[in-house]
């Protein structure tokens, strides 16, 4: 069958997700957070999350199901994200996923979240054809910040460079505590980074000196690497310098200047990354791929580059339940084998 109707399940962090995709077409992405719950703690709380899984997963499939037009009866396949992400919140999606899985007789298939974020890219009808060769993904989320090569979303993803250090949503969350702009810092940052000049103050990109990059034919150790954690000492040193002089701090201008040298120094390698290894097309993915300055910069650089960019709609790059449905729908395309009921949660999974 060329387009299996799949139920997908997210539940690795604060978001439960529930989509259903049939092949690339998105048909339903119901997504219930408990965000709202952990703001005053500054992060997410586990087993505040855990919990709010466990309220949140029966009303969010049933109104996916709703959404979708469709019953559990006519789902061909069930994925659900199995790491990597919180033990606890994990456990609650994948028991429920088992719980459908026995109760329907439908296949069952562990899919790995980081992946997810990249299989998202391919609904919405831009790769009719089929994906196309050539294939790259940027992935910047909360946890991670990685440049990949895409041979098979299912089954064939290697890793070209890496963040060092913080991720680069991690970095966006950590300024943000800086600048006093609460959590999540990210949406915080986009916002307030509009007001203000990009160009007021030059933070550092890390890992671009000559001895990290070395040349196309000599790379160096970090070529196509990332690491954001002297970006957020330079902001917090600026930050205390406002305040030792008893000025008030430009928290505009210095949270567009550090979202500049995120999103510079992310592209720059990512472009790099891709022209270097015959990646022409790119797909962007992860939490971090919602920022308004990262889509622009992207999409300028590729073209620049002759790279062809996909960027998914915001509302799909944050963690949701169609992502799982789009990887395990190409895992059930690429006659990939069920995961039977028995496997573990991977709070750690690479
Ligand atoms: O992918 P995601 O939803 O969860 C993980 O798998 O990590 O990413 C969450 C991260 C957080 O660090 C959040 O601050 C960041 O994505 N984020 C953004 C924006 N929206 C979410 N960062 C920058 N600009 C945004 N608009
Ligand atoms: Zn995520």
């Amino acid at each position: 069958r060329s387009a299996p109707l799949v139920l997908g399940i997210e539940s690795s962090c604060d978001e439960t997700g529930v989509g259903v995709v049939a092949g690339t077409r998105l048909l339903a992405n119901v997504v219930s957070s408990s965000m709202d719950e952990h703001v005053r703690f500054g992060g997410v709380i586990p087993e505040i999350a855990s919990r709010a899984h466990l309220d949140a997963f029966v009303p969010t499939l049933q109104q996916a199901l709703t959404e979708a037009g469709v019953g559990l009866e006519d789902i061909d396949a069930i994925a659900v994200t199995t790491g990597p992400g919180l033990s606890g919140a994990l456990m609650v999606g994948v028991a429920a996923a088992k719980a459908l899985a026995v109760a329907t007789g439908k296949p069952l298939y562990a899919v790995n979240h980081l992946v997810a974020h990249v299989g998202v890219g391919l609904l919405g009808g831009t790769f009719t054809d089929g994906v196309p060769p050539n294939l790259g993904a940027l992935l910047v989320s909360g946890g991670h910040t990685e440049i990949l090569k895409v041979g098979s979303i299912a089954s064939d993803v290697t890793l070209l460079g890496s963040t060092i250090d913080d991720a680069a949503g991690e970095a966006y969350d950590k300024t943000a505590r800086i600048l006093g702009l609460g959590y999540p810092g990210g949406p915080a940052i986009d916002r307030v980074a509009a007001q203000g000049d990009p160009r007021a103050f030059r933070f550092p990109r890390g890992l671009t000196q000559p001895k990290y990059m070395g040349t196309a034919e000599n790379p160096g150790p970090h070529r196509y690497d990332w690491s954001f954690s002297g970006l957020k000492t330079a902001v917090a040193r600026s930050v205390e310098q406002f305040e030792a002089n008893g000025e008030p701090v430009p928290v505009a201008d210095i949270g567009a200047s550090f979202q500049e040298a995120v999103v510079d120094v992310i592209t720059a390698k990512a472009v790099l990354a891709c022209t270097e290894n015959g990646i022409t097309n790119l797909l962007l993915g992860g939490g971090v791929a919602a920022n308004s300055r990262l889509r622009a910069l992207t999409a300028e650089r590729c073209a620049a580059a002759g790279i062809e960019l996909t960027v998914p709609p915001a509302s799909l790059c944050t963690d949701n339940g169609a992502m799982v449905a789009s990887l395990g729908a190409q895992i059930v395309m690429d006659g990939g084998t069920p995961s039977g009921l028995s496997f573990a949660t991977d709070s750690a999974l690479p």
